[in-house]
């Protein structure tokens, strides 16, 4: 298994910085839930909301699967812990580390939807098309777009490793 760099921890400052003000800017005086999806997002939520001083934001937390330890979605989409906030009237921001086939996404926002909240929009960190089967799902906000490849690092794994790098990088197996 080879694992290399395809976008350093310098340049994905500078992206997470400039998605942050773009973020900002489209929220200016409103009220924000942010949900961290655990635990790919971690690390890119950790960064991205201390870049967004200036917003009325609230933080929580859901885990999700649909990956067991593979590369390949099951199409299924385990709930496993849900927020704690309530959404109602809200604007919900789900930060999310990569969309691929955009089921888990789907899932998430018709959750999410169905408690009545003020809107709920997609900000992940790549942005996978090749694989999308969810037509309708858009991601409204993204610093990387991809059309194929696994990638792990900066919170994303492999059967659980690599989240700790500080880079993005190509796992090629
Ligand atoms: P989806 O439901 O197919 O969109 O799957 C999205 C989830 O699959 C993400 O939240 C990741 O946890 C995982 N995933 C998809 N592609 C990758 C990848 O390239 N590296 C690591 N995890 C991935
Ligand atoms: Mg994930």
């Amino acid at each position: 298994m080879e694992c290399n760099v395809l976008y350093p921890a310098l340049e994905i400052q500078e992206k997470v910085r400039g998605l942050a003000d773009q973020i900002m800017e489209f929220y200016a005086g409103k009220s924000v839930v942010a949900v961290c999806v655990l635990k790919g997002a971690v690390v890119f939520f950790s960064d991205l909301v201390r870049q967004m001083p200036d917003l009325d934001l609230e933080l929580d937390f859901v885990r999700l699967s649909s990956y067991q330890d593979a590369t390949e979605s099951s199409g299924k989409v385990v709930f496993s812990k849900d927020i704690e906030i309530d959404i109602e009237g809200k604007h919900v921001l789900i930060i999310e580390d990569i969309v691929d086939s955009g089921r888990t996404m789907m899932f998430l926002t018709d959750v999410f939807k169905a408690r009545k909240p003020a809107s709920v929009r997609i900000c992940s960190l790549i942005d996978k098309t090749e694989r999308r089967v969810q037509g309708d799902l858009k991601v409204d906000f993204s610093c990387f777009s991809l059309q194929k490849g696994f990638v792990v690092g900066y919170g994303l794994d492999y059967a659980e490793k690599y989240r700790h790098l500080p880079d993005l990088c190509v796992l090629t197996f």
